[in-house]
């Protein structure tokens, strides 16, 4: 049955699973609880612990339980053995749709843009591209994440759009975090192409410790949905519901 376009999109967000080869079953009750309370699951990085194949593989397992479509961004964890491509292999065998730097829509009402994003700090502190090679690297990847991001979000013509990543866009929902490693969990520039295009809500994960809501400089809803974080505030559900 189509979608009547007036109805609500219920949407499901976590980030950090950090799902390891012995997590069999550790994320049956989430799946079950996310056929039970929403349209679509968005899924905010660090999706294995140490981006293994043999987590992919069972983080697959898990998910293929799953009764709604899934989007999903990659986590710096993801990336630590070299193993993407063959665990967003492994993940889109069961449907999950893994985005970077482009978009996902769901029954034409409501576009994903996912990027990873990066690091390099926030506001006048923000790292810039001056001196040696080394430095103007690191840089240069979080403007071509940021302008990633821009592209997904340039080419979402849905009546809805949301904004999923693993790093963090502002500094608010870092509150909590270790001042110091805080320039390394996210960065301003993510922020400006939403702030430019616009969204409903914007998810990131991968700061275990820190706020679990912000705003944008333009007053868009920020979610830290990072799994350590919502299992302090509500154990019983791990992950953050919310309708478009
Ligand atoms: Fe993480
Ligand atoms: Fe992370």
């Amino acid at each position: 049955m189509a979608r009547d376009p007036n109805s609500r999109i219920r949407l499901a967000a976590v980030g950090d699973l950090h799902c390891r080869e012995d997590h069999h079953g550790r994320f049956r009750l989430l799946v079950k609880q996310v056929n039970a309370a929403a349209d679509l699951l968005l899924l905010c990085g660090d999706l294995t612990d140490r981006g293994m194949l043999e987590e992919g593989l069972v983080l697959a397992e898990e998910l293929s339980a799953l009764r709604v479509p899934c989007a999903a961004v990659l986590g710096n964890h993801d990336y630590e053995h070299g193993q993407v491509k063959e665990i967003c292999g492994e993940l889109a065998k069961v449907g999950v749709h893994v985005l970077d730097g482009d978009h996902f829509i769901f029954e034409k009402a409501l576009g994903v843009a996912g990027v990873k994003g990066f690091a390099g700090g926030f506001g006048n502190a923000t790292l810039q591209a001056f001196g040696e090679p080394q430095t103007k690297a690191f840089v240069q990847e979080a403007v071509s994440e940021s302008l990633k991001l821009e592209a997904a979000l340039s080419h979402l013509d849905t009546p809805q759009r949301v904004v999923i990543m693993h790093y963090a866009p502002i500094p608010e929902t870092l509150e909590g975090e270790n001042v110091e490693i805080r320039p390394f969990l996210g960065t301003s520039r993510l922020s400006m192409p939403i702030d430019h295009y616009g969204a409903a809500y914007v998810f990131h994960g991968h700061a275990h410790h820190g706020s679990r809501e912000g705003r944008t400089k333009s007053g868009i809803p920020v979610y830290n949905v990072a799994m350590p974080l919502l299992a302090k505030y509500t154990p019983e559900q791990r992950f953050v519901v919310l309708e478009v």
